[in-house]
């Protein structure tokens, strides 16, 4: 029997407004609700509708400003993830709901905890996005002038998620008896402390809450350094990245399950993402024109903010139909993998400062696409095929009417191809991503 194709998975990467740094502005984004329920719930629901696996909230724990400057020229960025994610998922029925929360500011136990309580409402439909939170600005919020060195971070982050695992795991699947005759409600024997030492924490659980009905919730990671991949390559069960052409996204994905091999997993545990903001239109000419109206939303000023705060490098006062200074902009400062990948477009594409500007602009160093659903279907089935992706966190322009476009024309065409699934098959998370539900240490 011949093999059934591969799936495509999407991930909804939301964003007050849209992804567009000017989508808050274009006539059809409400930008009056954007701290609405219904303004999420919209959206939420239109992902469900389009079989999306899960929706995903971002947070980088600071404003996206600089020393006042620009200030007011955007939307403001993500509401609280973990409250906004519980909301949602009440308001949603299958959908997976992804909340980041930063392993360098938080305590796992509380932590832990969150996520439980999140899995077990949603039925089993929780994802964590593990962050440990790189900006001295986000340091500044939380009693630190600076942020820690990387390599602490992720130091840090390795001993939590041993921390939170050990404190899901410390309760067993049947540790619940719920015995009304015999007045038990717990069994004791299955349930346990962790006594949690490591550098970092003293933890001795267990847990107050029951295990997550996933075992864990989805744990998801977007390390780029080698620090974070290697981190992301012990527990990542889903890898948001940034790739931007294909030759690229296919060495970030057997690297990184050449990484996991070191760790003993194997490929199939993990699904690989990559950011794709798509503009699509009904012909190529109404795409570009579509373009070009958000190109024109966007304050230069804005534009060229951007370009310095993603490349530590000053470009306010240069002339924007200069070229991009490329290599003087890696000797001023060790580019960040992000900061690198555009670094690499602007040489690919012999950008000027102003077009580079309006490159990060538009797709907040993602990769973007313009054009009708067939040609998106073309580049996504390519990316699949060509072992470039397991799916992608889809990052709309703006909102609602381009994830509104995606799911009412791009999704049947995938779905006629045979590459996306007509509806969902489970009811969790795991069950949409395909990935196991772990034992437990009760197991057995
Ligand atoms: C799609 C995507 C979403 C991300 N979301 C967040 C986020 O919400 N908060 C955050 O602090 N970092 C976020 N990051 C940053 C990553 O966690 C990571 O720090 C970054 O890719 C750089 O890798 P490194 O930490 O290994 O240098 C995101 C990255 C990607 C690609």
């Amino acid at each position: 029997m011949a093999t059934p194709p591969k799936q495509l998975h999407f991930g909804l990467f939301t964003y007050p407004g849209g992804h567009h740094i000017a989508g808050w502005r274009h006539p059809s984004t409400p930008s009056s609700e954007l701290m609405t329920l219904d303004f999420w719930r919209n959206m939420a629901q239109l992902g469900e509708r389009g079989k999306f696996d899960l929706f995903f909230v971002g947070d980088t724990l600071f404003t996206r400003e600089k020393d006042g400057r620009f200030f007011g020229r955007q939307a403001f960025s993500n509401p609280d993830p973990i409250s906004l994610c519980s909301v949602v998922s009440a308001v949603t029925e299958r959908i997976g709901v992804v909340a980041t929360l930063s392993t360098t500011y938080h305590e796992p136990y509380a932590i832990a905890s969150k996520f439980a309580t999140l899995d077990h409402v949603s039925g089993g439909r929780a994802g964590w996005n593990i962050v440990t939170t790189w900006e001295d600005r986000a340091s500044q919020n939380f009693s630190r002038a600076t942020a820690l060195p990387k390599d602490d971070r992720y130091a840090r982050g390795t001993d939590f998620m041993r921390a939170c695992t050990a404190l899901w795991d410390s309760w067993g699947d049947d540790a619940l008896l719920m015995d009304r005759a015999g007045g038990r409600f717990l069994d004791p024997s299955r349930i346990q402390a962790v006594h949690h030492r490591s550098d970092s924490f003293d933890v001795a659980g267990p847990l107050r809450q029951p295990r997550p009905p996933q075992g864990w919730p989805v744990l998801v990671q977007a390390g780029a350094s080698p620090p974070g991949r290697r981190f992301a390559a012990q527990i990542a069960e889903a890898i948001f990245t940034a790739q931007t052409n294909m030759a690229e996204a296919q060495a970030f994905r057997s690297s990184t399950h050449a990484l996991m091999a070191e760790y003993g997993r194997p490929p199939e545990a993990v699904v690989i993402m990559p950011g794709l903001s798509p503009l699509v239109a009904d012909t190529e000419a109404a795409a570009k024109r579509l373009e070009e109206e958000l190109a024109e939303l966007v304050h230069p000023e804005v534009a060229i903010w951007m370009l310095s705060e993603n490349l530590y490098f000053n470009f306010y006062d240069r002339d924007p139909d200069d070229p991009m200074p490329i290599e003087e902009v890696r000797a001023s400062r060790t580019p960040t993998s992000n900061g690198e990948s555009i670094l690499r477009a602007c040489a690919r594409g012999n950008l000027t400062i102003g077009q580079a500007a309006r490159h990060v602009a538009r797709s907040r160093a993602h990769q973007s696409f313009v054009g009708t659903p067939e040609q998106l279907a073309d580049l996504m089935q390519a990316w699949l095929e060509a072992g470039a992706c397991d799916g992608f966190n889809l990052l709309p322009p703006y909102f609602p009417t381009q994830l509104e476009v995606f799911v009412e024309e791009v999704v049947p065409v995938l779905q006629r191809r045979g590459i996306y699934r007509r509806d969902y098959e489970g009811t969790t998370l795991r069950e949409h991503l395909g990935l196991k539900r772990p034992p437990g240490r009760h197991a057995g």
